[in-house]
């Protein structure tokens, strides 16, 4: 496997390349980023991983300077994945206007994205999906892939990106793998290191009220209102701070409506200090 972090460097390993598939992270990777790899393995000749903590895409109330930096590790991980290459840039090497000194980015220019971006994740999150949509597109200008995945457990992210695709003409084909979870249940996230064992014992109970309202919903239950409004009692009972519960359509992330069969139920909640979300895509019967 070969590690480059230079833009010139990744050029030069992709040189008369062709079919790139592309894996975009922000390191410290678990089964569910080796997962994507695996996926893109499948799509691809050639796999590229990026692993790039990208500071536009955090708050300043955010973990970016506690985000977990594990890149030894990481390489070995991506070694016995199978990946080719490894691209791990330099803040200055994306953000060519960046100061040290300041710490200002100096990107001036961001994706603008669409309205859903303000809402679910995005509502406690300003800024963030135009983060995530504008290093995405930086990444997909360096990397020139054909194929590019990203996990479903970032749902509302994914959504984005697909827009980002579609909107701008980019020629990349995206897909999408499921999310890899503990034995309990809990989405493997980077940020459950965050949590103390009283708190990893807790955390699962997130994708339970999830899998709950499905079940719900797949026995006939259309009063979506409710599904959502009863899992943010029990979870605030149980100690969480709910961010959302919420039940919408899957391909349009629009708010769910008893006729539609495409449906996903996201959340967000924090516990203690741990922002955790998750998610369920499935086919309901519809009324
Ligand atoms: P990161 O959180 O490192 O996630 C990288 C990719 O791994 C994303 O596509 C995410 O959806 C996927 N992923 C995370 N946990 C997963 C799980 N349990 N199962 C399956 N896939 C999982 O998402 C980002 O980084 C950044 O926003 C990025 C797209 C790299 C832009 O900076």
């Amino acid at each position: 496997m070969q590690i480059v972090h230079t833009i010139t460097d990744l050029r030069v390993a992709l040189k008369n390349k062709a079919h790139v598939g592309f894996v975009p992270t922000m390191g410290n990777l678990h089964a569910g980023h080796l997962q994507l790899v695996n996926v893109a393995k499948q799509q691809a000749t050639i796999v590229i991983v990026s692993i790039f903590v990208n500071p536009l895409q955090f708050g300043a109330n955010e973990d970016l300077a506690n985000y977990p930096r594990t890149f030894e590790a990481d390489c070995e991980k991506l070694i016995a994945a199978g990946t080719d290459v490894v691209f791990a840039p330099t803040v200055n090497e994306i953000y060519p206007d960046f100061n040290a000194q300041t710490q200002q980015l100096g990107q001036t220019m961001t994706i603008n994205p669409p309205p859903i971006a303000a809402e679910l994740c995005g509502a406690s999150r300003p800024g963030h999906f135009s983060g995530v949509a504008t290093i995405v597109l930086k990444l997909f200008n360096i990397v020139q892939p054909a194929v590019a995945v990203f996990g479903k457990k970032d749902f509302q992210q994914l959504f984005i990106i697909r827009e980002l695709v579609k909107q701008f003409n980019l020629p990349i084909a995206i897909i999408a793998a499921d999310t890899v979870r503990e034995p309990t249940g809990l989405a493997m996230s980077s940020r459950n290191g965050y949590l103390n064992e009283a708190e990893k014992n807790k955390a699962a109970e997130l994708h339970q009220q999830l899998s709950d309202i499905v079940n719900k919903i797949k026995q006939g239950h259309h009063d979506f209102l409710s599904l959502e409004r009863s899992a943010i009692a029990t979870l605030s009972n149980r100690g969480w701070q709910v961010d959302y519960i919420a039940i919408r359509e899957s391909r349009t992330l629009a708010p769910a409506k008893a006729s539609d069969s495409a449906l996903v139920v996201l959340g967000a909640a924090k516990l203690g200090s741990t922002r955790l979300i998750d998610n369920i895509d499935f086919f309901a019967l519809a009324n």
